[in-house]
């Protein structure tokens, strides 16, 4: 027993920042940024949290399933970018719900909201929920060295959800964990401990070797794919879509090639709304859901990579 899928939603704040916004403080243009990227505009918060945002996309969610929220029994949220270490962001959007639920939080960064999934299965095949929430919500705006054009220009706010119920529709799914910080990172801020030696922590904004990343996403999701291919007996004609995690269009592109799959079954939303980390998987599945373009019995792929480093890949059926 695992879970099927009953509803998405998303949300993105409203707050359109275009390459041409930025590029009025940073040292870039909307001409590098579409072509190394892909990314036309993103949406950046101005006073929304990252527990507003999964509030908003998990009420679509739970609108777009027909569920009763009183038989949602847990909810399970990635993120790196809450508001506070305590109480986690998971547990301010079951009070922003009103659900009387248990709410527990994810960090994987990026491929967050496959271990999440992986995650809410468990409580599934032992049979502890009715229906569950499973959302990624992101205000990487908060994090972001905005003097830092590697990153600035890539990431974009957002929250993603699924309303899920008992089923047989997660069939597969493969993780990846290889411990590194200087990849990617983000320190968190030191309080004020005379016994701590100052000198080693990171800097609570994100960094990147942009490089690195990339070739690590490009070799992570070809590798990841093909392993659930070849466990499971399928081609890439079985597969509807490879809904990826969106970091930049290009990574995405250079899979596809490697793969060898048609254009199209890659799918791509960075464009409009940047890379939201464990957000942008959910955002798309919402947005292919909504476009009609799911249907009953599509078999989809799942990959995603980024800080860890992790990487992971679901199977999973609409
Ligand atoms: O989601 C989590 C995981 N994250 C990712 O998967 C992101 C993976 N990495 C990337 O998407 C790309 O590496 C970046 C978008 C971050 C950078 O693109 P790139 O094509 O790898 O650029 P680069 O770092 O090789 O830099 C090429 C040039 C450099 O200039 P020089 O040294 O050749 O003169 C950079 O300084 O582009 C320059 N550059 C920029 N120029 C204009 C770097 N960022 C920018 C920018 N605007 N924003």
């Amino acid at each position: 027993m695992s879970f099927r899928v009953l509803g998405t939603g998303s949300y993105a704040p409203p707050n359109v920042v275009t390459n041409d916004d930025l590029s009025q403080f940073l040292d870039t243009s909307d001409e590098w940024i579409q072509q190394r990227v892909g990314i036309k505009e993103r949406h950046f918060s101005v006073n929304e949290t990252a527990a507003d945002m999964a509030a908003k996309a998990a009420q679509a969610a739970i609108e777009n399933s027909g569920v009763d929220p009183e038989e949602i029994d847990l909810i399970i949220l990635a993120t790196i970018t809450g508001e506070t270490q305590v109480p986690s962001t998971a547990c301010m959007v079951q009070k922003l719900l009103g659900l009387k639920c248990m709410a527990l939080e994810i960090n994987a960064a990026c491929s967050a909201f496959d271990f999440a999934l992986e995650t809410v299965a468990g409580y599934f095949a032992r049979g502890k929920v009715r229906k569950a929430l499973v959302i990624g919500t992101e205000r990487m705006s908060r994090i972001l060295d905005f003097t830092d054009r590697g990153t600035a220009v890539i990431f974009g706010d957002g929250a993603g959800a699924l309303v899920l119920e008992a089923g047989e529709n997660y069939i597969d799914s493969v993780f990846y964990v290889e411990g590194n910080d200087e990849v990617i990172g983000c320190g968190l801020p030191v309080g004020n401990s005379p016994y701590y030696e100052r000198g080693q922590e990171k800097k609570p904004l994100a960094y990147m070797d942009g490089q690195a990343t990339f070739k690590f996403a490009v070799t992570a999701i070809v590798k990841d794919c093909n392993t659930l291919m070849e466990r499971n007996g399928l081609t890439y004609d079985d597969i509807a879509y490879i809904v990826p995690h969106q970091a930049n269009k290009r990574i995405i592109d250079f899979a596809s090639k490697k793969l060898k799959v048609p254009d199209g079954k890659f799918t791509i939303n960075i464009d409009k709304c940047g890379n939201t980390s464990s957000a942008s998987i959910p955002m798309m599945l919402d947005d292919l859901n909504r476009a009609g373009k799911l249907k009953e019995g599509d078999l989809l792929l799942l990959p995603a990579f980024g800080g860890g480093l992790a990487s992971a890949c679901c199977l999973l059926r609409w």
